[in-house]
């Protein structure tokens, strides 16, 4: 059918962000991944995850037209221009200092895969664990990575994303083989008994989910060079 999961070709643009390539593997967005306008994109994630035209997500949307030179238009590999959304010390991708920042990477999201042991589902705590720890394991190998407000922030949606789209946004409870297929294969579990969110996932039940995350963050501090949050426009 019209959003049958098909692995990308060769040609076309996959980027750092796991939740929009997926979105073009099912052809919610443009299976090419290229002249993404932020109707497309506030569009595609409506249809595909009953996710909202939010302020959050109008915003998140803004940021990645900030990654191109085009009027109104990316595409979803130029997301990875670092400093714009794109940071250190992601979930599945290495940092760029590191080499490959774009690319789904086993050894990074080993963190996330073997985090909240014992049980079949990542939660709030485990996510906030996985944030913390991320950071640890990154500053032991890029010395000069970036760790403001800005990326903490930026992290912390994140997890947001995985928990709430594969998973559920008012549990915050995620299922692990999902996330697994998600990360992976950047495809929607449905056969393995994913459905899309039954609620819309809004500005508000989202910012519920965000701010227990930041709260389960035990520490953190900014690190790495001195730097102002920061945006990099190309
Ligand atoms: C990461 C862009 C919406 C899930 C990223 C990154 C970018 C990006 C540039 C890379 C950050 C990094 O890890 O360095 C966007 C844009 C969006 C969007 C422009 C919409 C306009 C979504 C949605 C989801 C999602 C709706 C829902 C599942 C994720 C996740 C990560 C991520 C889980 C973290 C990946 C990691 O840390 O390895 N996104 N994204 N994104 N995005 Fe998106
Ligand atoms: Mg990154």
């Amino acid at each position: 059918s019209q959003h049958q999961w098909e692995a990308p070709l060769p040609t076309d643009s996959r980027g750092p962000c796991p939740g929009l390539n997926t979105l073009a593997n099912h052809g919610f967005l443009p299976r090419n991944g290229s002249n993404i306008t932020i109707p497309i994109v506030l569009g595609a994630i409506q249809d595909g995850f009953n996710f909202q035209p939010t302020t959050l997500m109008r915003t998140v949307a803004k940021l990645g037209l900030l990654t191109t030179d085009n009027a109104d238009n990316f595409d979803l590999k130029g997301l990875a221009l670092h400093g714009t959304l794109e940071h250190d010390a992601s979930l599945s991708r290495n940092d760029l200092a590191i080499g490959d920042n774009i690319h789904f990477n086993a050894t990074v999201f080993a963190t996330l895969n073997n985090s909240n042991p014992g049980v079949d589902y990542y939660n709030v705590t485990s996510a906030a664990q996985v944030l913390v720890q991320r950071l640890a394991e990154d500053s032991l190998i890029n010395p000069n990575l970036t760790n403001t407000i800005k990326e903490f922030t930026v992290r912390i949606i994140e997890s947001g994303f995985y928990l709430s789209v594969i998973g559920n946004v008012t549990t915050g409870v995620a299922p692990k083989n999902f996330i697994q297929i998600f990360f992976e294969q950047e495809r929607l579990p449905l056969e393995e008994g994913w459905h899309r969110s039954d609620v819309p996932i809004e500005d508000d039940n989202f910012n519920n989910l965000t701010d227990a995350i930041g709260e389960a963050v035990t520490e953190w501090e900014p690190s790495g060079p001195i730097v102002c949050p920061w945006i990099r426009l190309q």
